[in-house]
């Protein structure tokens, strides 16, 4: 097997396959990485000479698409082409929950990476390394590596051989730091049975990372890390939660309780903001993977542990928008307010399993009129994502309507008449907010539901405002 990576495509140009091939391509400039996808759409965003219109917003990445476009990077829907002339194959593509048969609402729906392994097969040439980079389920490898062995034999013609590799490299990127995590990430974990195979790999991240960064496992120890650290990641915002909603209950105040604790060095300070309940595509798919695992291999009692973490976040995202009802009279029938914020955390304009949409859905399903503002998000995924249509008549009469919804471009516009708003992400101008301004323009008595704690108190305490915060058992 030749050591010398030339060509590395990678299937999938999302939210993984795109940010972690432009860097690739920034640290190697002598590899040329071809980035497919069947979405002729989205790669036409990625080959976009505006940058702004490239399909993902993550801080930085336009600045690295705009060195390598062109050079040593490339966006295209030509799979067939690109796969037969790469040494390594990554395969990023979707992994959403199944929705119906075996598995329903737990596992994952492999069928994009079962089709994956099937054109890697038909179009590789020589020998390939394939590389899980899509957080999957254990065992996902022997899988794709039974599909390429078997169905390569379809393929295979007098001349030429083919054979496969089949490594786990889970991508451990936050979206909205996703640039500076994969510049600097905290370990790269390659897993695999064959050590020449997992060095070729690791060569590639060698360049940038230290190689005592760069931990090699058994491949099934590889994809169950990425679940597990997923897990535990999850967890703990559910904990905080949990005790951010006993903090209200007791006079307590979850930041301090958070710091406290925080400071013993076996808990740490990192991942223990009480927010409106953790969103994103991976925490809740990812555990719902593992409760399938452990159901599966006879654990009942571990499913049921890290399902409750599950439970937890879906009765935190709905114990607020009761919250909001509760405080407004217990009716907010035809009432206005503001949303601020609608992706799942600040600097990004993914909204997967956003907690803005189980809150909006809830406060729409009682009536109220919202006033969505997100810096990033577009009135067609909040469409989308609320299956209801944007009522754009809102903004001029409201008179007998009741739970609809309108897009506002400019923050300022969401506080006119509105009887409050509800802070949903953290995004930075929201902090900027003067409530002392705002406040004028709201109907009295106003609320002001502050559930990622960036407003200050003492800003709000000069103002005739009523104020709610996550966790805050002082202000309750
Ligand atoms: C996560 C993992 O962090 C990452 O390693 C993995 O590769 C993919 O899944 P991501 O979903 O992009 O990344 O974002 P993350 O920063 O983990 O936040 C997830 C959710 O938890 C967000 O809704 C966020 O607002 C929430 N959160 C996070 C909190 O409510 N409080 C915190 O302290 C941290
Ligand atoms: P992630 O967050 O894991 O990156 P995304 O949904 O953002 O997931 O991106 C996955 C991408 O994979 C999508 O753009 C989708 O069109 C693409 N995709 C899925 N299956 C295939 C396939 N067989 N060939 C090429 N692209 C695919």
């Amino acid at each position: 097997m030749q050591n010398k990576i030339k060509n590395i495509c990678c299937i999938g140009a999302g939210y993984v396959g795109g940010p972690t091939m432009s860097v690739i391509a920034y640290k190697s400039p002598d590899i040329e990485i071809n980035v497919v996808d069947n979405n002729q759409e989205r790669i036409n965003l990625w080959n976009s000479s505006n940058l702004q219109d490239l399909p993902i917003y993550e801080p930085g990445l336009d600045k690295i698409v705009q060195k390598c476009r062109g050079k040593n990077l490339f966006f295209s829907t030509n799979v067939k082409e690109k796969i037969a002339i790469a040494d390594i194959v990554f395969i990023s593509v979707n992994t959403p929950t199944k929705k119906k048969g075996l598995g329903a609402g737990q596992a994952s729906d492999l069928k994009w990476v079962e089709i994956c392994a099937r054109e890697v097969a038909k179009y590789s040439k020589g020998h390939t390394i394939v590389v899980e980079k899509s957080t999957l389920p254990v065992k996902t490898a022997e899988v794709i590596k039974k599909i390429l062995d078997s169905s390569s034999e379809n393929y295979r013609d007098n001349n030429s051989s083919k054979s496969f590799d089949v490594l786990s490299n889970p991508e451990f990127l936050a979206e909205g730091t996703a640039i500076n995590d994969l510049i600097k990430p905290d370990r790269i974990l390659i897993g695999g049975d064959r050590k020449e195979a997992i060095e070729v790999l690791s060569e590639i991240y060698k360049r940038w990372v230290p190689e005592n960064k760069i931990l090699h496992t058994n491949i099934w120890s590889s994809e169950l890390a990425k679940l597990t650290a997923n897990a535990f990641l999850a967890q703990r915002i559910s904990s905080i939660n949990s005790i951010g909603a006993l903090c209200e209950a007791t006079g307590a105040d979850v930041r301090e309780v958070a710091r406290a604790i925080g400071s013993d060095s076996r808990i740490g300070n990192k991942f223990l903001d009480s927010g409106p309940g953790f969103g994103g595509s991976c925490f809740k798919k990812d555990i719902l993977n593992l409760v399938y695992l452990c159901k599966y291999f006879g654990l009942p009692e571990i499913a049921e542990f890290w399902e409750s973490v599950v439970t937890m976040n879906n009765w935190h995202q709905h114990r607020i928008s009761k919250l909001v009802v509760k405080k407004l009279f217990g009716t907010i029938t035809g009432k206005k307010i503001g949303i601020l914020g609608f992706s799942f955390k600040a600097n990004t304009n993914d909204t997967r399993e956003s907690a803005a949409i189980t809150i909006c859905k809830d406060l729409i399903e009682e009536g109220a009129l919202l006033y969505i503002h997100d810096p990033k998000v577009s009135p067609e995924q909040i469409t989308n994502d609320l299956c209801k249509k944007e009522n754009k008549s809102m903004t001029n009469n409201t008179k007998n309507l009741e739970g609809e919804w309108c897009f506002i471009k400019d923050s300022k516009n969401v506080f006119e008449g509105a009887d409050a708003v509800v802070l949903l992400t953290e995004w930075d101008e929201y902090s900027m907010i003067n409530w002392d301004n705002v406040s004028k323009s709201m109907r009295k008595p106003a609320w002001v539901f502050d559930a990622r704690s960036i407003v200050m108190p003492d800003k709000i305490s000069m103002t005739d405002l009523n104020f709610w915060r996550i966790g805050d058992g002082f202000q309750s």
